[in-house]
């Protein structure tokens, strides 16, 4: 029997670029491309179901196994360190976790350091590591307004092109690690799904290093 393999992708430029490489791997779905506003596609022959989520939110989706496998930034593994399975580098969604700020700031390492960003946790670990204070404040986006308008000193954020930051005054500080786009995989499901998981990982590897 063909097993269905599901797979959360991230809604959104990325996770057309995931499909690209799972298309080209030979997992099509064409109706994916056609409709719009479904989020759930699936291609019995190719054995493939894929749901469109949220891309904070697939981790979640495959770490609770309401997907077998899924594709995730780096940044959001880092950040929630979900209980799950990363396979492989799909060399998209490249970008870098960075602490940004005013070009002129400088840090004397007195008093608490106010730094707005999406990723507490990433933010905490990498002051952690340095010993310093800092005051946290969690964000939803638009991070860069916060430097700007005095809510915070600097933020830990991804950039991609840095035209973000370059269009508010702003300039990375700081590299804390790059980032770009995992494969996933729920760890009890990998147990008995696991033939037909190695196999489209092969196929995606192939395609990723062609
Ligand atoms: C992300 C990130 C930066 C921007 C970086 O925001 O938080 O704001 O992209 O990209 P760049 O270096 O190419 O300019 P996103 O587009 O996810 O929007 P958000 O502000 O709603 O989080």
């Amino acid at each position: 029997m063909n097993e269905m393999l599901n797979v959360a992708l991230p809604k959104g430029r990325l996770g057309e670029k995931a499909y690209d490489l799972f298309e080209r791997a030979g997992y099509d779905c064409p109706e994916l491309r056609e409709v719009n506003r479904r989020l759930t596609f699936e291609n019995e022959e190719k054995g493939v179901r894929y749901f469109w989520v949220k891309p904070s939110d697939v981790a979640i989706y495959v770490e609770r196994g309401a997907a077998d496998i899924g594709v995730a930034g780096r940044d959001i593994l880092l950040e929630y360190a979900p209980d799950v399975y990363e396979l492989l580098d799909l060399g998209i969604g490249n970008c870098r976790m960075c602490v940004a700020g005013p070009k002129n700031l400088r840090d004397d390492h007195t008093g608490v350091l106010r730094v707005a960003t999406k990723f507490p946790n990433i933010a905490r670990r990498f002051y952690a590591g340095r010993s310093r204070e800092i005051d946290v404040i969690h964000l939803n986006g638009s991070i860069e307004l916060a430097p700007i308008l005095g809510l915070s000193d600097v933020i830990v954020d991804i950039v991609e092109t840095g035209k973000t930051l370059a269009e508010n005054g702003l300039c990375v500080l700081e590299e804390i690690e790059p980032v770009s786009a995992r494969l996933i995989a729920n760890k009890a499901h990998y147990k008995f799904k696991g033939a037909a998981v190695d196999t489209l990982r092969e196929r995606l590897f192939g395609v990723v290093n062609a």
